[in-house]
């Protein structure tokens, strides 16, 4: 039986909504114009993705938007990074979500601003969320996770081993280390700040939930580095061999494609084991698991 899954494609409706509200008006500068190209239409939207499945496993009382706002963020941090990581100074990418990447479009320096700028616009929306049952504190805990997540000991120091371990080769170790910062941090911040919504969520269960999305994270990033080498530039929307070009150390390069993909499978069924050993309604989150391993871009 083929998985039911149009509840990925509401919940892409609805964070496009979201995002639309969330970002400055476009017309204001060249910069917002950067802005709104590079974050909307586009991009599998996967963080949000698990921000509202979480949110709905959880029966969280709580106002839709505060949890629009929640995944509005998750996302305007990713976009960020893929601005960056594109830039000539990164990976040096041409094209990104099936068009010209932001640097390539509106020039370096706008480039480099808008990724600056949604940044900080994404703790500011969470900062701004005006919900009766949000308290300040449970706030203050939601943006210092996304923070860390963000920070010199997350996905700025990922991508920084990423960047200077090309052309040597590293350890799977070290490997999972950089794949857990730059792309497992803000995956498993996303969950980790929507568990953070139910302030009277076990401890326990919380640790579940993290693990789950370190399981999933990595497997997120193994698939990506599958998809550089077998993949097409048409069908990813983003340079196919970019990885192998820059002497990126991969999950490919390092155990080949097959054992990669037996190492995301397990992953994924480690994944899937902790979302079935939580009392929640997890269901959606395990379709959204097998999706991240299976998907063709
Ligand atoms: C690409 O992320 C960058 C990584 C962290 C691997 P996605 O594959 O989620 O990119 P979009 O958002 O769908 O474009
Ligand atoms: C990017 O990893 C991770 C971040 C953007 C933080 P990649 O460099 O593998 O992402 P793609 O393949 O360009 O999307
Ligand atoms: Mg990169
Ligand atoms: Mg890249
Ligand atoms: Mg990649």
């Amino acid at each position: 039986m083929i998985d039911d899954l149009s509840f990925l494609e509401n919940n892409q409706k609805r964070i496009e909504k979201a995002l639309n509200k969330a970002l400055p008006n476009k017309s204001y500068s060249n910069i917002t114009e950067a802005i709104h190209y590079s974050v909307m239409d586009g991009g599998k939207r996967i963080r949000p993705q698990l921000v509202y499945l979480v949110a709905d496993s959880l029966d969280l009382d709580l106002k839709d938007e505060t949890i629009d706002a929640m995944a509005a963020a998750g996302e305007l941090i990713h976009c960020y990074s893929l601005i960056h990581d594109d830039l000539p100074a990164m990976d040096d990418d041409d094209l990104r979500r099936g068009k010209p990447s932001c640097h390539i479009k509106f020039g370096e320096a706008s480039a480099i601003l808008a990724g600056d700028a949604i940044q900080p616009l994404a703790l500011e929306i969470i900062t701004d969320i005006e919900d009766p049952k949000l308290s300040a504190d449970t706030k203050i805990k939601i943006i210092s996770t996304f923070s860390k997540a963000c920070g010199p000991f997350g996905m700025v120091e990922g991508q920084n081993r990423d960047i200077k371990s090309e052309n040597s080769e590293i350890s799977i170790d070290e490997l999972d280390m950089i794949h857990a910062l730059k792309t497992g941090k803000l995956i498993s911040a996303c969950v980790h700040a929507t568990c953070l919504l139910k302030e009277d969520l076990p401890e326990s269960d919380m640790s579940t939930f993290i693990k789950f999305s370190e399981c999933i994270g990595l497997a997120f990033q193994i698939k990506d580095d599958i998809l550089d080498c077998t993949s097409s530039t048409e069908d990813l929307g983003k340079p196919a061999h970019s990885d192998e070009y820059l002497k990126k150390n991969t999950y490919p390069k390092l155990i080949g494609v097959e054992e990669s993909l037996a190492r995301a499978d397990s992953l994924c069924e480690e994944a899937i084991k902790c979302l079935k050993s939580l009392p929640y309604k997890t269901e959606k989150l395990i379709k959204l698991s097998k999706f991240i391993v299976e998907r063709n871009n």
